[in-house]
């Protein structure tokens, strides 16, 4: 597809930040220079690359971030870029500034961006899955999900200690788009008697029949993890409420999932897949999604990375009725 050598790639990060995505840039960056690549960052995504924010990138650009949560590249989301005008004039700017390669930080909306550069107009692109949703196939994690897990999981912990002094009901609402990946995890992380996602269809009336059960038989409190996607918290925890006389309460964890400083497992997940994105490039290799698939590193093509499939979501469920 590349008609010259690799000389200079650019890189942005687009949709929702996550933590160790300026893990990934370094990782970039640094692996590129090294390379003899130059480096041009984009700031603010799709959105900043239609408004031509490009700026050289060096060593030094990159100092000090590995352990800093969001992007110091800035992402946004675009409407201009969404349409097929955006994507031919974000072409012709990036030929302009004499890109090769474009390096896609971002999750699926940003996936399918990338994806229709290089399927519908030719341009080299390369996608690396950062998202805290976790919801990109050909990976077994997202840059950021490891973190936003353990986040909310903290948040969780500390909700626990009201839930049980004063034999409450909580629902909690976490992030997650489509995807009930967090949920699960944070679920059976956080020792949820229940879960709520969107790749479920969930039966009301049996989890009302078991809190009142748990209850009647001594149980103190109960904890449901609800996926953004499935439900509302504040609708879910009325509704139970209503059924069964127990005081209940909500809370939406919301974007505290999304900040602070990354995991090392994000850290070295993001380092990892930075390196191989520059090295799936001086391959010429472009139009790909690179992840990390049983410790490997694992590359397909962007067209086939959106649309998770969870395949826990039986084994999980079921240990959380087990420990229930
Ligand atoms: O994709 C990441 C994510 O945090 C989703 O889990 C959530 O639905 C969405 O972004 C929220 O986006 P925004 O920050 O634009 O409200």
């Amino acid at each position: 597809m590349v008609e010259k050598q690799l000389s200079k790639i650019a890189d942005l990060t687009s949709g929702g930040d996550g933590p160790g995505m300026n893990a990934a840039i370094r990782a970039v960056v640094r692996v590129a220079l090294n390379q003899g690549v130059k480096v041009s960052g984009v700031q603010r995504g799709y959105e900043g690359l239609l408004n031509e924010e490009f700026f050289e990138m060096d060593h030094r650009s990159v100092s000090n971030i590995i352990n800093r949560g969001g992007t110091i590249l800035k992402t946004a989301r675009s409407k201009e870029f969404a349409t097929p005008e955006g994507k031919k004039k974000a072409v012709e700017i990036l030929k302009k500034q004499g890109i090769n390669c474009l390096i896609v930080i971002g999750g699926d909306g940003s996936y399918r961006g990338a994806c229709e550069l290089f399927e519908t107009f030719g341009f080299p692109t390369i996608g690396l899955p950062g998202t805290i949703d976790n919801d990109i196939n050909g990976t077994d994690e997202t840059i950021g999900c490891h973190t936003a897990v353990n986040t909310a999981l903290e948040a969780i912990d500390k909700i626990r200690d009201t839930a049980h002094s004063m034999e409450r009901v909580f629902v909690i609402e976490v992030m997650g788009n489509r995807s009930g990946y967090i949920a699960t995890e944070v679920a059976l992380g956080a020792g949820a008697e229940e879960m709520i996602i969107p790749e479920r269809k969930f039966d009301f009336e049996k989890m009302v029949g078991e809190i009142k059960e748990g209850y009647r038989i001594g149980k103190i409190s109960w904890m449901v993890v609800t996926a953004e996607g499935a439900g509302k918290a504040d609708e879910i925890a009325k509704t139970i409420t209503n059924m069964t006389g127990l005081e209940s309460r909500f809370v939406v964890l919301g974007h505290i999932q999304r900040g602070g400083t990354p995991t090392g497992r994000d850290r070295i997940l993001a380092t990892r897949l930075g390196a191989a994105a520059v090295d799936c490039a001086l391959k010429g290799q472009f139009g790909k999604a690179i992840g990390v698939l049983r410790d490997e590193i694992n590359i397909i093509d962007l067209k086939e990375a959106t649309h998770k499939e969870y395949k826990h979501l039986d084994e999980y469920q079921r240990l959380i009725g087990l420990l229930t």
